[in-house]
């Protein structure tokens, strides 16, 4: 069983290079099926969540290789469509229902096991449902298996009922064959939807107003193979921001789009913290003592994003004052705020607000990654607390950050993966 080890109180100084970004590689790599030849990606994360959907996709026939480092050739020619993707890989990648979306628009039929993925809460998936029934197709959810059929799909206007990155994607998927016009109203305005509409572009669809929440999209009859490079990653490079600010450092996070940052960034210098834009990189400064409380409350891009909260909230416990976090996303997302009480955190949960009294700083203990940003909280609390903390669950953690340890070692950090036995 491995753990992280990390002994607290260094401060973070250098450069850290933000890989692709997960939650648009994967629907991305679901999407190169279109082709029916091969997609060259690049800036492809090597994470476990994407190693686990190359592997869907070799279950279903696809030749998937990764030639070079970050580069990953999806051949779709050989595709069998009629096979159930089933729970044991459905219940560690979520994403995987982006097979839906995908093969259903392809071949008229999909059937994927009901998804898993991390738990805060209800995670439905009826509006992805609504999506598929708007364009024609017959969904059934028998068995905790989502089977969907369709003679022909036929663009149709889709009004979201809530603001769904999953069931945004996959309305687009469904839609980028079926014939005529789809709206989709509503939709999630992420940097991710915007990089598969770009990519899907690129392999002939015709799909406008990625960003905004009116998506329109004409479907067409062939698509082919292209070479496409993923966008850098929000949340990897918002982990690390805080990560820099908590520990007192200087940090240069580059391959970023600023733009992509904002809402991060700007709650950072609430909290007093310097953050100085490049073209492709942000500068955090936080020499300055304790940081100031702020209140942060998250929501759908282009607000500040629910999967950075958990690692917020970890700066905040530390700042000088009472901070504020209003989780809006999610029905269940501070869980993990059990581990940082170990750890000294002083904060009370009352529904969808975390209240948070600031400490002087955390103390060190054993903790686990309850989720994969929960995971990444808990580094940051280690870096922060004086004394050796370890931390378990690290899986989690791998599901979305690439070289996590070799990452933060190179600005500083005391960090290493250590294997235990199992006793
Ligand atoms: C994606 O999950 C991300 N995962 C999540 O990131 C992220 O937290 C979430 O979007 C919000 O940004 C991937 O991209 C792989 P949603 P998704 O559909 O698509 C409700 C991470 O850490 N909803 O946008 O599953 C839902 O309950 C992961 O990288 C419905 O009610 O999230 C939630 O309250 C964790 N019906 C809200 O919408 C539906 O049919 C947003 O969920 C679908 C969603």
């Amino acid at each position: 069983m491995e753990r992280f080890v990390i002994r607290g109180g260094n401060k973070l100084n250098g450069k850290i290079t933000i890989s692709g970004a997960k939650n648009a590689a994967l629907p991305i790599i679901a999407a190169s099926v279109f082709a029916g030849e091969p997609c060259r990606i690049e800036n492809v994360p090597e994470i476990s969540d994407v190693r686990m959907m190359a592997k869907i996709l070799r279950f279903i026939g696809a030749e998937v290789t990764m030639p070079e480092p970050g580069v990953m050739v999806v051949d779709s020619k050989n595709i069998q469509p009629d096979i159930t993707i089933p729970d044991e890989m459905t219940r560690k990648l979520r994403a995987s229902y982006y097979l839906l979306g995908v093969l259903l628009s392809k071949y008229g039929c999909a059937s994927v096991a009901l998804p898993g993925g991390c738990y805060f809460g209800v995670r439905p998936i009826d509006q992805h449902i609504k999506a598929f029934e708007a364009l024609g197709a017959s969904v059934n959810t028998d068995n905790a298996v989502v089977d969907v059929k369709c003679d022909e799909l036929y663009g149709s206007s889709i009004y979201l009922d809530v603001v769904s990155v999953g069931a945004t994607i996959n309305a687009m998927l469904a839609a980028v064959k079926a014939k005529g016009l789809t709206v989709i109203e509503n939709a999630a305005r992420e940097p991710h939807i915007v990089d598969l509409a770009n990519f899907l572009n690129s392999m002939g669809a015709d799909v406008r107003g990625a960003g905004t929440e009116v998506i329109k999209i004409r479907g067409v009859s062939e698509m082919h193979g292209c070479t496409y490079s993923i966008i850098p990653d929000q949340i990897e490079a918002g982990t690390y921001m805080v990560a820099a600010a908590a520990t007192g450092g200087d940090v240069v996070i580059d391959n970023v789009i600023p733009k992509h940052l904002e809402s991060i960034s700007n709650k950072l210098e609430d909290c007093g913290v310097t953050v100085i834009e490049g073209d492709e990189s942000v500068r955090i400064i936080s020499e300055g003592g304790r940081p100031r409380a702020c209140r942060v409350k998250t929501s759908p891009h282009p607000g500040f994003p629910t999967d950075m909260q958990p690692q917020f909230a970890t700066l905040l416990t530390i700042c000088d004052g009472n901070s504020t976090v209003v989780e809006d996303v999610w029905d269940n997302r501070f869980k993990y705020i059990d581990q940082l009480r170990r750890m000294g955190a002083s904060i009370i949960v009352n529904g969808d607000t975390a209240l948070i009294t600031g400490v002087e700083s955390l103390h060190a203990a054993p903790v686990e990654a309850d989720d994969l940003r929960a995971g990444a909280a808990m580094v940051i609390a280690g870096l922060i607390a004086k004394g050796e903390t370890s931390i378990g669950n690290i899986k989690l953690i791998d599901r979305g950050y690439e070289n996590i340890v070799e990452k933060l070692t190179a600005v500083g950090a005391d960090i290493s993966r250590v294997t235990f036995d199992e006793d």
